[in-house]
């Protein structure tokens, strides 16, 4: 078969936040099938960026007093590395905010203009007029219109699951502000989505989707579809639209075009023929992994856009569902919300690869990480089954034979039963069924294991003359253990360069597996894995509740009502005492306070802290205090918080405040309170 020319992607993680293991199935499940496709020998691309449009970026970055310019950096910065840290090979990672990106998307939007597919109209939306901008629907809150409860967002009710616009909302409020929302009007862009209802239908019948999602598209066009409002106005961090005056493309416009932009940048770097992968009737193929709640912008937006814009169609849309731990909903409170920074602490990566690909089809459904279940199954398949078939081998050859395997398989029943596996598990890599795919292999690995039991090396080891039929069995053994690499590789991609360093076979591909492997000298064999201990989930388990207590502790001093991303839940996390006297709490004299030009919500500080002199703090409270009221008095500071480099200045320290949804108040000193005093 001639070699496929493939193009793949993941969903483009948004700028503002950390990747957690939720986000990890995805990636994880896209680069094994990308890897999967290399070691078959094609050539397969495999690109992603940071999504990094939109309005809680912007806001988020106002929050942390940076740029969004220098938030979407920073994040890029931790994603790439969480991704890296899991042995996600993306080809190219890129950013949504690039040339390329502004680029395309003006090129595709005025292409759709030219041809008719974007209208205009006016429409009322959410307006917060302290802040003076449009509000989208999360960041409007207030009682569910059905069920009454309280502080839900405007799209719809965790409650009761009602949804509505923000307008039905009983006493809302912007999650800025707080503020009571006006009604505003303004001229919006839309991508004529009702017009592709033909193309997307056809465009349906011959993509590789699976049948659940199908079916929820039969829904979607049963339900009608609508214009798409594709227009944010001023002000929005997005690309500005060409031939239009202070409006910007609605992020979700131009994150799906990132996808080519990103592609198109590897492109240059590798010299290869952008276009040949974009033309409308090209051979090439292209597949988006996803999640399930992305399925309305992949499937029906995005092909349309494409269509319109005469641009090549997605060959296959995949979607997956989401991760549960330990049965529940991931949360902050009980630890189990695991970042992956977190999780790289205490694990390897491939412990992870490994769980998840056990768990994953092609099915649509949500996948669980049982801890003790993950404990066990690694233990169990990759330490017990895998590595051990190499460690109860490679001694014998070391001390009995030279380190050398013998020149013929002098049994090749175990190799020809690995080898004749080859098309049927490489038929479930490619159909994503990974968990069938490793049903196979751990039965391969327990049939290998099952030889030496039965063989018995270490008996005849310690017999005269037995060294040569020990080597024999040795090299069967190990014949096996490569087999069983070549077909983990995709999953494994670090257990399988050490194996390759180990047996100098150099790079493997997925036609190694029916090569024998005979009469070479091996490297030296080292542990290729340790077994995982129930200390290392707990110590997740806690670093994820620190995680957690650290977070409250940055979203809770600035906001007057809970913000779009605020946690669930507050329970908060027990400290030891030696964690109480890390911090250095002092009392400190207000020697100036102002407000800060261009922030309504910072006030600048000058202290007396006493022996430690005079310093400069910022602090978000502008909205509760004027600056009259704390000239003079004595507040409570934070001595030894790490500096922390603003858009205004250097803060340093922080002043505590007590606060709840609804109010927030500077602590203030009396009585025989005097600046430097330590507090314990
Ligand atoms: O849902 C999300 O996290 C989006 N940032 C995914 C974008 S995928 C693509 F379309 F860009
Ligand atoms: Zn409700």
């Amino acid at each position: 078969m001639s070699k496929r020319r493939i193009f793949v992607t993941s969903a483009l993680p948004y700028a503002n936040g950390a990747i957690h293991l939720g986000h990890m199935v995805e990636y994880i499940q896209t680069d094994i099938w990308v890897r999967f496709q290399q070691m078959r020998g094609n050539e397969c691309h495999y690109v992603c960026a940071d999504d990094s449009h939109g309005t809680p970026i912007m806001i988020r970055a106002e929050k942390e007093g940076i740029t969004p310019q220098e938030l979407i950096d920073k994040t890029k910065k931790e994603h790439q590395r969480d991704f890296q840290g899991f042995l996600v090979n993306h080809h190219k990672y890129h950013s949504t905010h690039s040339a390329e990106n502004k680029e395309l998307t003006s090129d595709i939007y005025l292409k759709l203009k030219s041809s008719g597919f974007i209208k205009e109209e006016t429409i009322s939306q959410s307006f917060d007029p302290e802040k003076q901008m449009f509000l989208p629907d999360r960041f409007v809150k207030g009682e569910c219109p059905k069920c009454h409860a309280k502080d839900q967002y405007g799209d719809n009710c965790e409650n009761c699951g009602t949804t509505y616009s923000p307008t039905d909302l009983i006493n809302p409020y912007s999650v800025l502000t707080g503020a009571t929302p006006i009604k505003k009007e303004s001229l919006h862009y839309f991508f004529d989505l009702p017009k592709f209802e033909t193309e997307l239908k056809n465009w349906l019948k011959s993509a590789n989707i699976q049948d659940t999602m199908r079916n929820k598209l039969q829904e979607w066009f049963i339900a009608g579809l609508q214009a798409w409002d594709i227009s944010r106005d001023a002000p929005y961090w997005g690309f500005e639209i060409p031939e239009a005056e202070n409006k910007y493309f609605y992020v979700w416009l131009d994150a799906p075009i990132g996808y080519f932009a990103a592609f198109k940048n590897l492109c240059v770097e590798r010299n290869i023929d952008f276009e040949e992968f974009i033309k409308p009737d090209t051979q090439t193929e292209l597949y988006h992994f996803i999640g399930k709640d992305i399925a309305y912008f992949h499937m029906l937006f995005w092909p349309a856009v494409l269509k319109g814009a005469n641009i090549r169609q997605p060959t296959g849309v995949f979607c997956h569902g989401f991760l549960t731990v330990n049965g529940e909903k991931m949360s902050k409170s009980r630890g189990t919300f695991i970042k992956a920074e977190t999780y790289l602490k205490h694990l390897r990566p491939e412990y992870l690869r490994y769980y998840f690909a056990s768990k994953l089809s092609a099915k649509v459904e949500d996948i669980d990480l049982n801890l003790e279940d993950f404990r066990q199954k690694v233990n169990s398949d990759l330490v017990g089954k895998l590595v051990n078939l190499a460690s109860r081998c490679a001694p014998f050859l070391t001390r009995l034979a030279g380190n050398k395997l013998s020149s013929e398989l002098s049994d090749r029943s175990l190799f020809d039963l690995f080898a004749e596996k080859s098309e049927i598990i490489a038929d479930y890599y490619e159909k994503r069924e990974y968990s069938f795919a490793i049903k196979e292999i751990m039965n391969l690995a327990d049939k290998a294991n099952e030889y030496i039991d039965a063989e018995k090396p270490w008996v005849l080891a310690k017999e005269e003359n037995k060294a040569e039929e020990v080597q024999k069995i040795a090299t069967i053994g190990l014949n096996a253990f490569r087999q069983l690499i070549i077909y983990l590789k995709p999953i494994l991609p670090q257990i399988a360069k050490d194996s390759e360093e180990y047996l100098k076979c150099g790079e493997l591909s997925w036609e190694d597996v029916k090569k024998p492997f005979i009469d070479k000298e091996l490297g030296i064999f080292k542990a290729l894995l340790q077994r995982v201990e129930e200390k290392q989930i707990a110590a997740i388990i806690s670093d994820s509740k620190e995680d957690l207590s650290k977070e409250n502790n940055i979203g809770k001093k600035t906001d007057k009502k809970k913000t779009a991303d605020s946690v669930e839940n507050n329970t908060p996390s027990e400290i030891a005492i030696d964690d109480f006297a890390k911090l250095d709490i002092r009392i400190a004299e207000v020697l100036e306070c102002e407000k800060v030009e261009g922030s309504d919500k910072l006030l600048k500080f000058k202290l007396n802290v006493g022996e430690l002199g005079e310093k400069q703090v910022f602090s978000g409270i502008a909205k509760y205090h004027q600056p009259e009221e704390l000239l003079g008095k004595l507040v409570v500071y934070l001595a030894n918080l790490k500096p922390r480099k603003m858009r205004f200045g250097i803060s340093e320290g922080m002043i505590l405040s007590a606060s709840n949804e609804e109010n927030l108040q500077v602590l203030l000193a009396s009585g025989r309170a005097k600046a430097g005093m330590r507090i314990s």
